[in-house]
């Protein structure tokens, strides 16, 4: 596979006249693919039913005639102020019962059926026009769905579609009644018609409403995204992608994944290090200018999983973003090492966001790789020499892993709704779990929920997934390598209950969570061995070998012959030495590294990428900072 860079930009920003010095620059860079069209509805139906294609038709042929490929985006993003005055209610309603405002982008709401059939018929026009057109090689569906707090619309439309799909599920009140357990507070519904949505309620609504909401919620967004893709897919033969976003879990990607050819993701590693991830200040000091070392990896192998093989990185960041609450400045070198890292994880393509910094409206204080007066921004140099690398090396491969991670989307939502304990998040635990094995200089594989088979693996760890799918417990049943499961897999029913007999429920592991107990940041439980539990600890009863044991006495790691089940969140120290443990057992071999160094393996290359800001010397080589260093297998 060859990999290839490229970059998003809007031709409807920038006179006509300047398109054809920008895409001859481009293609000088050494880009291959150009991503356009997502957000111009306005410009592509100016009215109702009234199409101008000439401008895109002629942007595209400026690009295609420097030999640049174009990613075509669906523009159903940003729906048109005449949208607005014929469906006044597509507006989405926030969890405060109030309609989103027009005027920035993601106004829609998922539900509202005459909105999807706008999109259609926008969808169909495009389809239509460009679906064979020779320039266009790639399709976009929508843009970020998800962002800015999107997908849950507490609307009329979202409430009659909801009751819709309840009737659907549970066919009879009843059923949906003792499935959610309404007795409980004579919570009881006599017809679907009664049922409202999870929000504006004296107190915490049923936990297993707000479940079946957030379960409704990303069906909606699976069937929007659907309805585009069979639209694309009747007039065009290229792939289709959408752009997912980093740390957001709103839908379940593994199943928006399973109607799309490409799974790509927008990497913004240092407005994510501030933003999004749990870190110390210190840590987050540390890594400023280069951003976390673990966490676009994780997404990369998780988007990898989402796309079964196929992903890219749609944008990149170039140099500072606009959104975040400080906005640092990468430091020399990361726009390159950003780029590597992902091909080393198996991306197909890697495009910058944007090509010009915009002079106008929202996103001004964000660079592209040129500055507004077109003048080179820093990372234009470092894509150029990304750029003539690839061509050196065209062939990176990709490779298994011997460690694998099982991550669902359900277990956040459930961890959501019911935390116990002030942010106990599985997508937190995994990426916790994720960074423990990257220390040691593992390649890991994310898995889905509803995995199989785990025979290709030696370590597979699946903490906090709170119900364990049928066939991965068949999966886990037939497993001959080390399995690390908990705090709290497997710990609801489908209809999210406490199962009786008590979880975790594991073949051959006869041990209950005879509960549990959720503790403040500042009072960890310390185990006999070094390193502490901390924020969950469970109190396990049965008869399993004790593994790990706490200050206090109680089992804090228990086991049957491969099968482990942890009854806590680890701090690193603990989770470090149990993950040694395990692969020690299965003969995988590490490769401890130095803060802020990581490793990837691929089928043809070792790669080395240094996050730090100051060199780093490992094995008998100096890798400078914000540094790759690769060799040959
Ligand atoms: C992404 C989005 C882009 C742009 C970018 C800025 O979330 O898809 O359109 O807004 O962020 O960083």
């Amino acid at each position: 596979m060859k990999r290839t860079l490229g970059v998003c930009y809007y031709p409807e920003h920038w006179p006509e006249a300047q398109w054809t010095k920008d895409a001859a620059r481009m293609a000088a860079l050494g880009l291959t693919w150009v991503r356009i069209g997502e957000f111009a509805w306005t410009r592509m139906e100016p009215e109702p039913g009234r199409y101008d294609w000439g401008w895109l038709d002629r942007a595209i042929q400026t690009l295609g005639k420097h030999g640049l490929k174009v990613v075509l985006g669906t523009p159903t993003a940003t729906p048109p102020r005449w949208m607005i005055d014929r469906h006044p209610d597509m507006l989405a309603v926030d969890k405060e019962g109030r309609p989103r405002g027009f005027g920035s982008r993601r106004h829609y709401d998922f539900s509202h059926r005459g909105y999807r059939a706008e999109c259609a018929k926008i969808v169909t026009a495009m389809a239509e026009r460009y679906g064979r057109n020779p320039v266009v090689a790639a399709w976009q569906t929508d843009n970020e769905y998800a962002c800015h707090s999107t997908t849950r619309s507490y609307s009329p439309a979202a409430t009659a579609a909801f009751r819709d799909w309840l009737a659907q599920k549970y066919q009879s009140p009843d059923a949906l009644n003792r499935a959610w357990g309404n007795v409980f507070w004579s919570m009881d519904y006599s017809d679907f018609n009664q049922i409202g949505l999870p929000n504006l309620t004296v107190t915490e609504p049923n936990p297993a409403h707000v479940m079946d909401f957030r379960r409704f919620a990303s069906d909606e967004v699976v069937s929007f995204n659907r309805l585009q893709t069979e639209i694309i897919r009747k007039h065009s033969p290229y792939p289709i992608a959408h752009n997912y976003m980093g740390a957001v879990t709103e839908f379940d990607h593994y199943a928006t994944g399973a109607d799309l050819d490409i799974a790509s993701w927008d990497s913004y590693p240092l407005g994510f290090l501030v933003d999004r991830v749990p870190a110390t200040p210190e840590h987050k000091r540390r890594f400023v200018r280069q951003g976390d070392p673990d966490f676009q990896a994780f997404h990369h192998d998780l988007y990898r999983a989402v796309g079964r093989g196929r992903w890219w990185i749609m944008e990149q960041q170039p140099g500072p973003v606009n959104w975040a609450p400080y906005n640092a400045d990468p430091l020399p070198g990361m726009a390159r090492l950003w780029a590597w890292e992902a091909f080393a994880h198996g991306a197909e393509a890697v495009c910058y966001f944007r090509w010009r910094q915009a002079p106008f409206a929202q996103e001004q204080m964000h660079a592209g790789l040129l500055r507004p007066d077109s003048v080179a921004a820093p990372a234009f140099a470092e894509a150029g020499e990304v750029a003539k690398e690839l061509a050196a090396m065209p062939e990176v491969g990709t490779c298994k892993a011997d460690a694998a991670l099982v991550f669902d989307y359900a277990s956040e939502w459930a961890w959501e709704t019911q935390p116990q304990g002030r942010g106990f998040s599985h997508l937190w635990l995994a990426f916790q779990m994720y960074r423990g094995l990257r220390r040691l200089g593992l390649n890991v594989d994310v898995l889905p929920p509803d995995t199989a088979d785990l025979s290709a693996y030696k370590l597979v760890l699946a903490p906090g997934v709170c119900t364990l799918s049928d066939p991965l417990k068949a999966a886990l049943r037939a497993y001959k390598g080390t399995a690390i499961l908990g705090p709290r897999t497997n710990a609801k029913t489908p209809d999210f209950a406490t199962p009786v007999p008590l979880p975790p429920a594991l073949p051959g592991l006869e041990v209950v969570v005879a509960r549990a107990e959720s503790l403040p940041p500042d009072v960890p439980v310390p185990l006999a061995q070094g390193g502490n539990l901390w924020h969950w600890r469970e109190v396990l009863e049965g008869h399993a070998t004790v593994t790990e044991v706490a200050e206090d006495g109680c089992p804090a790691l228990v086991s049957a012959g491969k099968l482990h089940y942890l009854g806590g969140w680890p701090d690193d120290e603990a989770l470090t030495r149990i993950l040694n443990r395990a692969c020690t057992a299965e003969g995988i071999e590490t490769d401890p590294l130095p803060e802020g160094l990581r490793l990837r393996d691929t089928a043809t290359h070792r790669f080395l990428f240094n996050y730090n800001p100051v060199p780093v010397e490992w094995d008998g080589v100096t890798i400078p900072a914000a540094g790759v260093h690769w060799t040959k297998l």
